[in-house]
């Protein structure tokens, strides 16, 4: 790929100043199609001719160090007679401060870029002009560029002394076709209202908490400056709040040119809902500023809706916390100095994220960077793609590798995924027993483990359930996914299935009693617990001692509400998903959450934050309640022995909690939609089903094929 081109770059590195590429040429006649093949290590923003040439944000996009995607653009009608192409590029995913591991492998490498743009005439010639010593250097607009610190852009600004690009050493085998969704502009949300903090600063407020950039629209004399800074949320006396950034400095400034302008941030992107003003040379009004919400280009594929309108909150900031965080990778959060693809935070979701958009391609793209950075041992970094190194695997998070392939190939029926990871699959359980202590357990090992569970003790982010009890658990659930694997695949999994027996054996034989809410959650799930009764019992019991609240953490959670209704409990299981006081999912919402917090306990009732250090108001995690919604309180179930809703079984369980609840699911066979509601002292049952389905309804079992169905 590219093979005629060259890596280019500015001969020196700038730094976090951007530099743009360019290069003059003239077309020879007239043109029948023109397109540009183009990759970069760093983000490219590229136009011919002042005009932007495509839509993709931040293209190349973010993989693993070890590779980097090719676009192709077609751009036949951008073409002139004369024309010039300029690429700017910045650090990006490749040495901005988001990557560690970037400047520590490439310590001598810049941001550079590689391109060949094919013209074919009329006439039938045709002419290639590509990336190479020819093109010129020079410092662009864009003054200051990282994702963590955001943009500097001076409208004025021109390099007056521009030089010659250098080459880079750079082989192409790094090279791959476009794999992912393509990042782009989504949507774009007006100001909500303007106001002056307690402090006197001016503040807008988007009503939103949202990922992307945003436009500005100014009036102003040239040396004009605008400069903004973000936020999620405001503090107890409504003064603008930035310390859960940490060390992401978020901000954007702009120096104007003459006369009326719009602008929007090239390379950069920001976590916020607020953005405070702290300079703008003209009146601010509603109109100056608009959010832009950026994300990978997933398709919406479900629905949820109830009669609570806070529940339909929660519903909402599930989405907007899927929208804020599917940027090319599934990231932690979209704001402070992390944004990574932390596997915990992927796999914890992956079921629900798969229910609400289309995120195959997605998936797809990302255990590829999974694949290609597990280290020769097994092990899963953290982070994937490897933005740092760690060089261990914690359980629930290595994991990643083995429940996010599954739940691919359950949600989307393609088993070339299973194919594709199944060898990682593998070697994540060879890491674990070559790490382990204990043969059959997992044992002795560092873990974030039931990380933020509320029963922490003191100064710790860690739950107190047990390090080697959680761990040994995912031993046993990965292993049972790999057996499922290579079932599909048709592989010998004899050795699989005498190791998950071992395991299931000693896991049984060392752990008689489960201490916290997760260990039972954990227990009852994975199919532990040899007295599911007695277990669940003792689960509903701790919960109902708390005031029937919730106290587990990033493991606990996303099997709570499945593990107390597999097992009888499905009242208490609405209980905790009504539950409106602290903690609980709607406690957030009654805060005035419009995301998923990272925290229960983000912001107190008291108005107080929980911490400065780790505080993010947009991560996914928890929001994977909505896969309970989807598939038991809605009851919309795939069948293993047929993936991808080619066969479905709906089995909703109704409350009088609620007076109606509805989910829906496009799915690659057709929509799936469930809803229920109380209508005159009866349940009615809509269901609308694009296969063979059985319905179950008060244990009855009605097997109905492709139709709409009234219970
Ligand atoms: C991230 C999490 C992540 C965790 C590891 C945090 O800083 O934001 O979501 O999974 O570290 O425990």
């Amino acid at each position: 790929m590219l093979n005629n081109a060259k890596w280019i770059s500015y001969p020196v590195d700038m730094g976090f100043e951007c530099p743009a590429l360019f290069k003059s040429f003239k077309a020879r006649g007239a043109v029948k199609r023109a397109t540009l093949t183009i990759s970069a290590r760093g983000c490219y923003y590229a136009t011919l001719n002042g005009e932007r040439i495509g839509d993709f944000i931040f293209a190349p996009g973010c993989t693993s160090l070890k590779r980097v995607q090719v676009q192709t653009y077609d751009i036949t009608k951008m073409l002139s007679e004369d024309n010039e192409i300029e690429i700017t590029l910045s650090k990006g995913w490749f040495k901005g401060r988001i990557c560690w591991k970037g400047t520590q492998i490439f310590p001598n490498n810049n941001e550079c870029v590689i391109a060949e743009l094919a013209i074919s005439y009329k006439d039938g010639s045709s002419e290639l002009i590509v990336t190479d010593e020819s093109w010129g250097a020079k410092k662009s607009p864009v003054r200051f560029s990282d994702f963590y610190d955001g943009e500097h852009f001076d409208a004025n600004f021109v390099d007056d002394a521009p030089t010659k690009a250098i080459v880079q050493d750079f082989s192409n085998d790094i090279l791959v076709p476009q794999q992912g969704e393509i990042i782009k502009e989504q949507e774009t949300i007006s100001a909500f209202k303007i106001f002056k903090t307690p402090k006197g600063e001016t503040v807008i407020d988007f009503a939103q908490n949202l990922t992307g950039y945003f436009e500005i629209f100014v009036n102003a004399k040239k040396g004009d400056k605008v400069s903004l800074s973000f936020a999620e949320v405001l503090d107890s006396e409504g003064n603008f709040y930035t310390e859960n950034y940490r060390s992401a400095k978020a901000e954007f400034e702009y120096t104007c040119r003459d006369g009326y302008q719009s602008y929007k941030p090239r390379l950069a992107f920001w976590g916020y809902r607020y953005i405070r003003v702290n300079s703008f040379p003209c009146e601010v009004t509603l109109d100056s500023i608009k959010a832009i919400v950026v994300h990978s280009d997933i398709k919406r594929t479900g629905s949820l809706d109830s009669s609570s309108p806070l529940l339909n909150q929660l519903f909402k900031n599930i989405f907007w916390g899927q929208k804020g965080n599917f940027l090319d990778i599934p990231t932690d959060c979209p704001q402070r100095d992390e944004r990574m693809g932390w596997t915990g935070d992927a796999q914890v979701f992956c079921k629900t994220a798969s229910y609400n958009y289309d995120v195959e391609k997605f998936f797809e793209k990302w255990l590829t960077d999974l694949r290609l950075d597990q280290e020769k041992d097994g092990c899963v970094p953290s982070v994937i793609p490897q933005f740092w190194g760690d060089g261990w695997s914690g359980c629930g998070w290595g994991d990643a590798s083995t429940i996010c392939p599954w739940q691919i190939y359950l949600t989307y029926g393609n088993k070339d995924i299973l194919k594709k990871q199944f060898n990682s699959m593998c070697a994540y359980l060879k890491y674990i027993s070559s790490k382990s202590k204990n043969r059959y357990l997992w044992t002795g090992c560092d873990h974030y483990a039931d990380w933020l569970g509320l029963d922490a003790p003191a100064g710790s982010y860690k739950g107190s359930s047990r390090d080697d009890f959680l761990a040994s658990t995912y031993y046993l659930y990965s292993t049972s996914l790999v057996i499922k694997a290579g079932r599909v695949l048709g592989r010998s999994v004899a050795k699989y299935e005498a190791l998950y027996e071992k395991i299931l054996m000693a896991i049984r034989k060392k752990y008689k009693k489960y201490k916290t809410q997760t260990e039972h959650v954990i227990a009852l799930h994975f199919g532990i617990a040899e007295d599911k009764s007695a277990t669940a019992k003792a689960l509903a019991d701790m919960i109902v001692a708390n005031g029937t609240r919730l106290q587990t953490g990033f493991l606990g959670t996303p099997y709570l509400l499945h593990a107390l209704s597999s097992n009888g409990y499905s009242e208490l299981a609405y209980d905790l998903l009504l539950q409106e006081a602290f903690p609980s999912w709607l406690y957030s919402v009654k805060q005035g959450a419009t995301t998923i917090w990272e925290h229960w306990d983000g912001v107190n009732d008291k108005g107080e934050f929980w911490s400065k250090d780790m505080n993010s108001f947009n991560h996914y995690a928890y929001g994977a309640v909505a896969d309970w919604v989807y598939g038991v309180a809605c009851g919309i179930q795939t069948v293993e022995e047929f993936p991808g809703f080619e066969r479905i079984v709906i089995a909703p369980v109704p409350t009088d909690k609620l007076d109606h609840l509805s989910a829906s699911i496009m799915t690659r066979h057709g929509l799936i939609s469930s809803k229920w509601y109380h209508d005159n002292g009866k349940i009615r049952y809509e269901i609308t089903t694009p296969s063979k389905t059985t319905v179950i309804i008060d244990g009855k079992e009605y097997n109905v094929e492709k139709g709409s169905y009234i219970f």
